[in-house]
C-alpha cells in the first residue's frame, strides 16, 4: 500500500504547471468512441482514472496510446459495446461511456455502477432521459442492457443539475436526427470543455455552461484534435496547501474564471491573490480569518470537491467555520483523520463545524476518499512534525505526481510503496 510522509512546517514557495482536468477528459474519452479515425487529446493528465477509462477504452476494442502529453485514441477498429463489472466496480464514472456506446451501436450493456465511499450516487437521471431518447432499458443480473429500437429527439428537464446525466444525454443525443434540449442541464466548466470537443467532432451543440442545452443530431462524428482545460480543482488544492504553509505560489495556465467561487473564499481567508502574465498568484495572509458558512453547490456554487481540502485549511483559521454538503450524503470521512491530527470539527449529518486555530499534529492518518486525502495533505503541511498519509491510491485518481508538484515548491514529501 503507497503513503505519503510529509514534514510540516515548511512554507510552499514556487511555481507549478496546472494540470489537465480530471472531470474533463473523462467524459471526453468516452465520446471519443463516437468517430472513426483519431482523436488527439493533449493536456491529458496521467492520473489512475485516465489508466482505467483507456481500459475501458481497450476493452471496447479502441487504441489508446500515450505520445507525450498528447493521448491518441482510434476507435476506427471498436468492436465491443459492453463494460464488464470489473471495470466498472473499478471507477463508477465509466457510467459517461453509456451515451456514447448507445449513440454508436444503438445498444450497450453495462454493470450496474454501485455507490463509492462518498455516496450512493444513484443514476435514475440518466436512465430516465436515455429513455426519453427512445432507448428500452431492463436491469438483469447486476447489468444495465440497453436497445434503442428508434432515435428520437427529445426535450429533457433534469429535476437536478447532474454532471453526469447532462453529459450522458449531450454523449446520446449528438447522433439523433432533430433536436433536443436540456433544461435545468448542469453548468460546470467540464460540460462547456465537453461540449467543445463534441462540436470540433461535429456535433451541432449550443448553449453548453448555461443551464439551456440545444443539440441539433448530426449523422457522422469525425476524430479531432483538441487540448483538456486546467483542473480547478486540483489548482485550488495546491493554494490551499500554500496557505496551510504561509507560503506563495504561482500555477502556471490555471484559468482564474472557472474558480470564482473558490478564489473568493480564499481571499475572504485574507489572501492576495492576482494573475501575472498568464499565471495565477497567492499570497498567503500571516493570519487566516475564519470563511462563515460555505455551502456546496452545482456549477457556478461553491463545488463540491474542495469541500474537505478547504475545510483542512479552515482548522488554520482564527474562529469557526461551518461547512454544508449539500451534493453527497457521505462525503465528511477525512474529519476523523483531521481530528486525529489535532483539529477541533463537530459534524451533524451534512454540517461540519470547524473550530479554529488549532494546532494540529503531525499522524499517521489514511486517505478515505479522492479529496479526502487531498486534504490531510493539507493539513500536513500546516502539521508540527511527520505525517504519514495511507491509501495514496485514492490521491493519484486525481493528482498527478502530487509528491513532484510539492516537493519542487519546498515540501519535503516522500512516496514510500
Ligand atoms: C461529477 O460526478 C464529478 N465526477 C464529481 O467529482 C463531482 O463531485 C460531481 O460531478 C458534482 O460536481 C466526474 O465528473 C467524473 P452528479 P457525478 O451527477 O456526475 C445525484 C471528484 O472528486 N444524482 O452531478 O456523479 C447524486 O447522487 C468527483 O472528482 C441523482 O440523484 O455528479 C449527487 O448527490 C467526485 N441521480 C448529485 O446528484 C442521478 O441520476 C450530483 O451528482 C445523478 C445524480
Amino acid at each position: 500500500m503507497s503513503r505519503f510522509i510529509i514534514e510540516g512546517g515548511r512554507k510552499m514557495e514556487g511555481e507549478i504547471n496546472a494540470q489537465g482536468s480530471k472531470n474533463a477528459v473523462l467524459p471526453i474519452l468516452a465520446a471519443t468512441i463516437m468517430s472513426d479515425g483519431k482523436n488527439m487529446i493533449y493536456n491529458c493528465p496521467r492520473l489512475r482514472d485516465v489508466d482505467m477509462t483507456i481500459e475501458v477504452l481497450k476493452n471496447l476494442g479502441c487504441r489508446a496510446d500515450f505520445d507525450g502529453g498528447c493521448l491518441e485514441v482510434d476507435a476506427s477498429d471498436i468492436s465491443g459495446y459492453t463494460i464488464p463489472d470489473e471495470l466498472m466496480r473499478q471507477m463508477r464514472s465509466s457510467i459517461i461511456f453509456l451515451g456514447a456506446i448507445i449513440a454508436r451501436f444503438g445498444r450497450a450493456e453495462i454493470s450496474m455502477p454501485g455507490g463509492c465511499e462518498i455516496g450512493i450516487r444513484p443514476i435514475d437521471l440518466h436512465l430516465a432521459a436515455l429513455e426519453k431518447l427512445g432507448v428500452d432499458i431492463t436491469e438483469s443480473h447486476g447489468f444495465i442492457h440497453c436497445v434503442r429500437k428508434k432515435q428520437i429527439p427529445a426535450d429533457i428537464h433534469l429535476d437536478f443539475p447532474s454532471v453526469g446525466a447532462t453529459e450522458n444525454i449531450m454523449l446520446a443525443a449528438c447522433m439523433t436526427d432533430g433536436i433536443t434540449t436540456i433544461d435545468n442541464a448542469a453548468r460546470e466548466p467540464e460540460i462547456v470543455d465537453l461540449g467543445r470537443f463534441l462540436n470540433r467532432m461535429g456535433a451541432k451543440i449550443k448553449g453548453a455552461g448555461t443551464d439551456r442545452i440545444t443539440i441539433s443530431g448530426v449523422h457522422k462524428l469525425y476524430g479531432a484534435a483538441h487540448t483538456i482545460i486546467p483542473d480547478r480543482i486540483v489548482c485550488a488544492t495546491y493554494l490551499a496547501c500554500a496557505m496551510a504553509s504561509g507560503g506563495t505560489l504561482a500555477i502556471k495556465g490555471a484559468n482564474p474564471k472557472d474558480m470564482g467561487a473558490m478564489l473568493s473564499v480564499l481571499r475572504n481567508m485574507g489572501a492576495e491573490i492576482y494573475e501575472d502574465r498568464k499565471k495565477l498568484v497567492i499570497l498567503s495572509p500571516k493570519k487566516l480569518k475564519s470563511i462563515g458558512t460555505i455551502k456546496t453547490m452545482p456549477y457556478p456554487g461553491f463545488p463540491t470537491d474542495i469541500q474537505s481540502p478547504f475545510m483542512a485549511l479552515a482548522t488554520q483559521c482564527d474562529g469557526s467555520s461551518v461547512f454544508v454538503e449539500n451534493i453527497f450524503e457521505n462525503r465528511f470521512r477525512h474529519t476523523e483523520e483531521l481530528v486525529r491530527m489535532g483539529a477541533d470539527i463537530k459534524t451533524d449529518g451534512r454540517v461540519a463545524v470547524v473550530i479554529g486555530k488549532s494546532a494540529l499534529t503531525g499522524a499517521r492518518v489514511a486517505a478515505p476518499d479522492l479529496r479526502g486525502g487531498a486534504a490531510l495533505a493539507v493539513a500536513a503541511l500546516a502539521a508540527e512534525g511527520r505525517t504519514e498519509i495511507d491509501n495514496i491510491t485514492y490521491v493519484d485518481r486525481g493528482y498527478e505526481a502530487m509528491e513532484n508538484v510539492l516537493s519542487s515548491c519546498g515540501i519535503e514529501i516522500k512516496r514510500r510503496e
